[in-house]
């Protein structure tokens, strides 16, 4: 791809200066992605069916998992190892929390978390549980529940099949290290689902993501390999120092030689504190576009306040990160606009 030319580039702060690069971005938008993140979480709680069937209604082209297991070894969707944020378990079970006051998932069997009303992310402030998105579907209202990875994929699936769309799947195994230090191969047991519901080969449309570079590894070496099957992975990506290694060519090409995708936090791309029409853009979309693989940062939002500053719109961060920055694909809660501003690109 073109985009390889700007390794050459001159590196200002960490940060090329996008004036450089637009010219040289060829990507067209018709090959971009749209990733619902956590389902339509904009617009209905996160990991809901309902928010998983709006992704899909609204045109997303894969549609989120985040995957953690239970006491008694099923799979369910859900974003945080504990129970707190999303749903009522400490209404419900309030003498289940571990010392540290939260209420874990892996503590709960499935017939106990079925049992639980899943509603908007919501934190307890100043005494008071105020959800974490103001604007979003209210905490509370309506009758929502967790699900099954196992459920997720047959509404997916089944609406593939009512549809004649192909809307891939985008699981990710949650926090593999505490999982197996609670006595629980999470890693292997989602390749084990993905492969019981056809999910085979790298043809199928399917990203297992993971931030843990070593269950990356493990997955590539051993847990694909034992299971038979050979799928796309994605290297996950945050701020913290752990994964500063990663950012030069050389630690690049070592995630590539695992991982088919690299899912950064989105401001690693673009600085967001740019000033507005001159972008600070990282090198790290064609580092690993040089290794081989594709890019999908996360996430993306339109939420009062989550807009950075340089842009004067959701759309116009969009247009930033996927025409200059040159992304393959996005985390976004809100897969309707996104979806939508490519069309229209
Ligand atoms: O998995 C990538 C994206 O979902 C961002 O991470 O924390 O929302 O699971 P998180
Ligand atoms: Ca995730």
């Amino acid at each position: 791809m073109l985009i390889s030319h700007r390794r050459t580039l001159p590196l200002i702060g960490g940060f090329l200066m996008a004036s450089l690069l637009a010219p040289l971005v060829s990507a067209q938008a018709a090959d971009k992605v749209v990733v619902a993140h956590r389902g339509a979480s904009g617009y209905l709680p996160e990991h809901t069916l309902e928010a998983k069937a709006m992704a899909y209604a609204m045109g997303a082209d894969y549609i989120e998992q985040d995957v953690v297991m239970t006491k008694d070894d099923e799979l369910i969707v859900i974003h945080d190892i504990t129970l707190d944020r999303t749903t009522d378990v400490a209404e419900k079970f309030p003498n289940r929390a571990r010392a540290d006051g939260h209420f874990y998932a892996i503590d709960f069997t499935l017939a106990e978390i079925r049992s639980l009303a899943a509603s908007e992310g919501a934190y307890t402030r100043d005494g008071k549980r105020q959800q974490g998105y103001a604007a979003r579907f209210p905490m509370g209202k309506s009758s929502f529940r967790i699900a099954t990875l196992a459920e997720e994929l047959e509404l997916i699936q089944g609406l593939n099949f009512s549809t004649g769309r192909d809307v891939g799947i985008y699981p990710e195994i949650k926090s593999p290290e505490f999982h197996l230090a609670e006595g629980k191969d999470l890693g292997t047991a989602v390749v084990a689902a993905l492969k019981a519901f056809g999910y085979t080969s790298k043809q199928h449309k399917v990203f297992l993501q993971t931030f843990s570079w070593e269950e990356v590894k493990r997955l590539r070496d051993e847990v694909l390999p034992a299971a038979g099957v050979d799928l796309k992975l994605v290297q996950l990506v945050g701020d913290d120092e752990e994964y500063q290694w990663m950012f030069t060519a050389q630690g690049m090409a070592q995630v590539g030689a695992y991982a088919d995708g690299f899912g950064p936090d989105k401001s690693l791309l673009i600085d967001p504190e740019s000033p507005a029409g001159q972008l600070k853009i990282s090198e790290l979309v064609s580092l690993a576009h040089a290794s081989g693989m594709q890019v999908h940062p996360y996430t993306f939002r339109a939420d009062a306040g989550q807009v950075p500053a340089w842009a004067d719109s959701y759309e116009a961060m969009l247009e930033a990160f996927f025409f200059e920055a040159g992304i393959d694909g996005a985390f976004t809660d809100f897969p309707d606009r996104a979806v939508n501003f490519l069309r229209e690109r």
